[in-house]
Parts: C-alpha cells; structure tokens; sequence
C-alpha cells in the first residue's frame, strides 16, 4: 500500500479507465468480470489463492510450492515498457525493485 502500484487505478482520469489503458493499471478481472483495480499482489506473483496463507507466503519452499512466482525482469516489463505513455527507457530492474515493490519480511530457509 505504499508504493504507487496500489494508487495505478486512480492515476488514471475516469475517461481513461477504459480498455486500452486500463490493461496496465488493474491487477485482471475476476470470474464474473469485475475489475481488480490497481496493480496487486497478482500482477507480479499470479494467482494467489493457493498461497494467500501467511503460513505458506512466510515459508519459501511452501509459497514456491503453492505457486508463487519468482520475480523477474521479465514480470516488470510486461506492464513497463514503450506501450506505456509515461515510460522513459530504459527500465532500470534493480533501481525499480527498490522503488515499487512492498517491503519483505524475514523469509524461512
Ligand atoms: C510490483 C511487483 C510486486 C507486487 C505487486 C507484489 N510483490 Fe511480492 N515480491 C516482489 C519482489 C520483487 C519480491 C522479492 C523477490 C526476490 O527478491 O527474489 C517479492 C517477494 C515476495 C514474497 C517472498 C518473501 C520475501 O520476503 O521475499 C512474498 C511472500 C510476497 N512477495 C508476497 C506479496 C504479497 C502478499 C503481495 C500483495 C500484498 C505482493 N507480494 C505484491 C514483487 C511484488
Ligand atoms: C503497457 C502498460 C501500460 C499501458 C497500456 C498504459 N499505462 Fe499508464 N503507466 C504504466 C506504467 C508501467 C507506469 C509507470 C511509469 C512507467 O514506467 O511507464 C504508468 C504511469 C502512468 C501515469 C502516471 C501516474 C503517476 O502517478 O504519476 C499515468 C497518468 C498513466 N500511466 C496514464 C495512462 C493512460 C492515460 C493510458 C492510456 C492512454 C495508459 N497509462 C496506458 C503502464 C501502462
Ligand atoms: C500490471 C502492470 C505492472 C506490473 C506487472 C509492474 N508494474 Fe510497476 N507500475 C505499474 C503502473 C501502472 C505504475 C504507475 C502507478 C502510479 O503511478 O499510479 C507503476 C509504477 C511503478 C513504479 C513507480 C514509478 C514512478 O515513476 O515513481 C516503480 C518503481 C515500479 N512500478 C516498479 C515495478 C517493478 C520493479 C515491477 C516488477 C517487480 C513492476 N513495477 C511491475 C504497472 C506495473
């Protein structure tokens, strides 16, 4: 809740909140089609109910193993690249990392 990630929704103006900007600024939709606004927990560690448990997201092996993904580049540039209006290249991943993302907890070996 403190990085920008979790305001991305209302950064955009309410004309705005529409298809070709939208992609960017939510998390996805659920089964019945409703928005997930802003970027969550999903956007860049995928879909999270098998790991939700703070138990398994505490323990490396049990959230790796309920599938929670490992970051990458590549989870990043999905949403920051060129297609983006704002984007000013180049996308630099360990300054962003330190910037945009949640701090962590002690994990379990
Ligand atoms: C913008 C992308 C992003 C979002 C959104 C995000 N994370 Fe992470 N998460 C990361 C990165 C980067 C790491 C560190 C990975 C590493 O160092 O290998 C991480 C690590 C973790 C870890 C591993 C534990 C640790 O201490 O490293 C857990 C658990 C986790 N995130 C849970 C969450 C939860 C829960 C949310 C939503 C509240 C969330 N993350 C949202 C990027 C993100
Ligand atoms: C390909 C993904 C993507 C698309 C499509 C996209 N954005 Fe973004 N937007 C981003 C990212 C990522 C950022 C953060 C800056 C950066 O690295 O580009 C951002 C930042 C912004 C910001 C700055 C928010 C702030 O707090 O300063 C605004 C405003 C914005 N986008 C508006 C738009 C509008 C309007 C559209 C549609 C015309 C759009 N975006 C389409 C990914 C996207
Ligand atoms: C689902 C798309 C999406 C993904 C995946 C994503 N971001 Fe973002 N990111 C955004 C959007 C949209 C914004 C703009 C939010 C705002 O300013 O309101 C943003 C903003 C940021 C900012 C703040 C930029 C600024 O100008 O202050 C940083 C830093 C950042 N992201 C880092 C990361 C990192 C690191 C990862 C991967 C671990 C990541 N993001 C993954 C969409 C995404």
């Amino acid at each position: 809740m403190e990085t920008k990630h979790s305001r991305a929704w209302s950064a955009l103006k309410p004309e705005e909140q529409k298809k070709e900007c939208a992609e960017c600024h939510i998390t996805g939709k659920t089964a019945s089609d409703s928005l997930l606004v802003n970027v969550g927990c999903e956007s860049c560690h995928g879909p999270g109910s098998e790991y939700r448990s703070i138990t398994k997201m505490k323990d490396a092996k049990l959230a790796a193993a309920a599938g929670l993904m490992p970051i990458t580049e590549a989870t990043c540039v999905r949403c920051h690249n060129a297609r983006s209006p704002q984007f000013k290249a180049p996308f630099d991943f360990a300054k962003a990392k330190e910037l945009g993302v949640h701090k962590h907890f002690t994990k379990a070996k």
